[in-house]
């Protein structure tokens, strides 16, 4: 028997027994109580699973309202230690250049040039064609890996293709005299003599 004829052949009494069967009354089915219930819990369980993610539907866009997308950028600011960290004995290079400090480069792309009296954010990517550039301590010279492109400690180029010096980061002291890079803001060699371009020391 289907579902529908078990729905349209069975009825309750007043006590709440069940009367099944086709027109003939009396004769209880155990059979088909559990049927019915079956049915009805059946019925029951439907709808509050239509409730359930009608409400967790509801909630889940409340949350997103509250919680907007937000896309997070990597940092652009380092602090990378105070002007005294910076201090040495060394005499200046022919470019005036004292140190160049590589610390910066392998995680954040950048050198830390001291000079006699400045200390500035050198960008390592080559102004030809983006490539990282490389600092030899022995030859006191940047290089670019890729097409042979060299730079003077100042960053400034004299070989290869490289069209200009190498870039600077915006460089600056916080409200604790840390300094601080930012290399979200590059700069060439036109600003190069601008105040957010060094510190003075
Ligand atoms: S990318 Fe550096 S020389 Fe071409």
């Amino acid at each position: 028997m289907g579902i529908g004829a078990l729905i349209m052949n069975t009825t309750l009494s007043d006590s709440g027994e069940v009367i099944s069967g086709s027109g003939t009354h009396g004769s209880a089915e155990p059979e088909g109580l559990s049927r019915r219930q079956f049915l009805n819990q059946g019925i029951s369980v439907v709808g509050w699973g239509i409730v359930a993610i009608s409400l967790g539907a509801g909630l889940f866009e409340n949350l997103r309202f509250l919680y907007p997308k937000v896309v997070f950028h990597p940092p652009s600011k380092y602090t990378i230690g105070r002007v005294d960290d910076f201090m040495t004995d060394k005499k200046p290079d022919a470019f005036g250049v004292i140190t160049v400090d590589t610390r910066f480069k392998k995680d954040h792309r950048f050198f830390v040039i001291r000079e006699k009296e400045r200390i500035f954010a050198l960008y390592a990517r080559c102004t030809h064609l983006g490539c990282t550039v490389n600092w030899f301590e022995d030859l006191t010279i940047f290089k670019c890996p890729c097409h042979g492109s060299e730079f003077h400690s100042n960053g400034k180029e004299f070989a290869g293709p490289a069209p200009r010096p190498l870039d600077r980061h915006h460089i600056a002291l916080d409200s604790d005299d840390n300094i601080v890079v930012d290399t979200a803001l590059v700069y060439n060699h036109t600003v190069f003599e601008e105040q957010k371009m060094y510190i003075k020391v």
